[in-house]
């Protein structure tokens, strides 16, 4: 080979590598802008509050430990690690959702460190934390194995992590599934979030570099609504990726009907009354210890 022609396969790979840095950097920005959309800091205090606690309870978290909240939102897990006495870190791509999470965190007495970071590459060092926790939200990262490679990295050897994620079989995983042809099309190498609810993916996403491997499924029963008409405005109002899929049929009146239609059903599937009202959504809790 000469010279010249190692060379140019240099440029190029180069030139792929920026290309495929910057179609990260692209996607990771309609991600933060689709989070910031409608009013997800109500959907985690209005649904789904009590998973923080679980994830603080589920992990033993002690005072004085350090705790990183992976993908934390408004802080549901950071600010109950918080109030149990630990060293906190709530860091999320959305730091527009700080904004709630700072409140909720004056409210409840406490003060814990707020970071705008990707899941896939954290700004922490090797073994910086001893545990952490993921509500609902490692699983929106979209490329599975850097983002659990990377919260195996940051907790020393003998800590812990803990997760919850939807399963792809409950009313979440379904509703992403049903969204799916609405939505646009993800990018190639993008992996479907509710993939993290199912016990065989997380186990090999991380590997022989963790054990004592506990997984459970369990249900958090979601209430809040009074009609279905209520139900699905919310959704359309409120949960970002929905708004995201309506928005990209909001030129087709019948695509937009079968989307309302679709999504009353998902509350159906997974409903114990008649209306779709009352709610058991499942979910996959995981705790781990680093190796
Ligand atoms: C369903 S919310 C969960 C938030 C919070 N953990 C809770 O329990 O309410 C999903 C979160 O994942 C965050 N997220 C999505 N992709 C991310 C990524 N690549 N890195 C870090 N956070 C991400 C979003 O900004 C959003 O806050």
């Amino acid at each position: 080979m000469t010279d010249t022609t190692t060379a140019a396969r240099t440029d190029a790979a180069t030139d792929a590598a920026a290309d495929a840095k910057a179609a990260d950097a692209a996607l990771k920005a309609r991600h933060r802008t689709m989070w910031g959309l409608g009013d997800y800091p109500d959907v985690a205090a209005r649904l789904i509050a009590e998973l923080g606690p679980v994830l603080v309870t589920a992990t033993g978290i002690r005072p004085g430990e350090r705790v990183l909240d992976v993908a934390a939102g408004t802080g549901n897990v950071a600010v109950p690690a918080a109030l149990a006495g630990a060293d906190v870190v709530a860091s999320d791509l959305t730091p527009e959702l700080f904004v709630a999470g700072r409140a909720a965190a004056e409210r409840a007495g406490v003060t814990l460190q707020w970071q705008e970071a990707d899941a896939e590459a954290l700004p922490y060092d090797d073994d910086s934390f001893d545990v952490a926790t993921s509500c609902v939200g490692i699983m929106f990262a979209p490329h599975h194995q850097e983002a659990a490679d990377e919260i195996v990295r940051v907790v020393r050897p003998g800590g812990r992590i803990g997760l919850i994620s939807w399963t792809p079989e409950g009313f979440v995983g379904d509703l992403f599934k049903t969204m799916k042809p609405f939505a646009p099309p993800p990018p190639p190498g993008a992996q479907p979030p509710p993939l993290w609810g199912d016990e065989a993916h997380v186990r090999a996403l991380l590997g022989d570099r963790v054990t004592d491997v506990q997984a459970e499924r369990r249900t958090v029963t979601v209430d809040a609504f009074d009609t279905p008409d209520g139900f699905r405005s919310y959704w359309k109002e409120t949960y970002g990726p929905t708004i995201v899929a309506y928005r990209n049929n909001a030129e087709d009146a019948e695509r937009t009907a079968e989307l309302d239609r679709e999504i009353a059903a998902v509350a159906q599937r997974h409903a114990r009354d008649g209306q779709g009202l009352t709610m058991d959504w499942e979910y996959l809790l995981l705790t781990a210890r680093v190796v």
